[in-house]
């Protein structure tokens, strides 16, 4: 072999063993062409009621997926989806959906309904956990963005104290909220560019 042979056969080898690893993080796990029959292209919910997953944090969406393969948190749709699927795998979803950016909210607004719930959500120090832009951190899920229904059913859930495995003291913070106000809320963070 020529010097420079040898070099290209390094060069090669060193490509070829890289590459696995490079592939390997930009690749979405194969499970997730499941999860996005439902949640949407790239985690980006298009069904009703149907929440995005797309920029969530990933410790949110690592503690609801061991919930909801335990039965803790329950939803009947996916049932048996995660079962037997090791902790590992629940890690690189959740590793795969936080990398993915959430889609534009839709453009068109109404206003008084928008302002209403911005009011609301800083009376109502929903900020405080879900932080001042609701992006969510560490177990506090995105808001900002969230589909407009699907925000509006997991509350309306949560407050009729229907959402089997919801933190107790989320639960705490709608006690006593009208249905109008949750309309409000649940416009003006569906709207949320952030
Ligand atoms: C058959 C449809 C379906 C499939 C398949 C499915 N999901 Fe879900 N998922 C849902 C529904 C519906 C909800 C919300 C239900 C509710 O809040 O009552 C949900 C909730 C979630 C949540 C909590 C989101 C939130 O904002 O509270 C996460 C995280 C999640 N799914 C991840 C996944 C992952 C990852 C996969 C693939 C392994 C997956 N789902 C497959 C229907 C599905
Ligand atoms: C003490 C902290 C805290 C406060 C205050 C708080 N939340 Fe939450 N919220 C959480 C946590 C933690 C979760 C996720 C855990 C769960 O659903 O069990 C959550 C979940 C949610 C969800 C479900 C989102 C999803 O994708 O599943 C909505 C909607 C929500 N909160 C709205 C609000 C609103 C509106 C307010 C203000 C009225 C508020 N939260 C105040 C901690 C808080």
């Amino acid at each position: 072999m020529t010097r420079s042979s040898k070099w290209r056969a390094l060069a090669f080898l060193g490509v070829a063993i890289l590459a696995p690893l490079f592939s390997a993080a930009q690749n979405p796990p194969a499970r997730a062409n499941m999860c996005n029959a439902c949640h949407g292209p790239n985690g980006n919910a298009v069904l009703k009621d149907m929440p995005s997953i797309a920029g969530q944090p990933k410790v949110f969406i690592e503690n609801q997926l061991v919930l909801i393969r335990e039965g803790m948190r329950d939803i009947p749709q996916m049932k048996g989806v995660l079962d037997n699927v090791p902790d590992t795998e629940l890690t690189e979803l959740a590793n795969h959906y936080t990398s993915l950016k959430i889609a534009k909210p839709p453009a068109q607004k109404q206003t008084a309904l928008y302002d209403k719930g911005e009011t609301l959500s800083k009376e109502m120090r929903c900020g405080i956990c879900h932080l001042p832009t609701y992006v969510g951190r560490d177990q506090m899920p995105r808001l900002a963005g969230q589909r407009e229904d699907y925000l509006l059913y997991t509350m309306r859930a949560m407050k009729a104290n229907q959402a089997v495995g919801r933190d107790p003291i989320m639960i705490a913070s709608l006690y006593g909220i009208s249905d109008d106000d949750l309309k409000a809320i649940s416009h003006y963070l569906s709207r949320l560019n952030n």
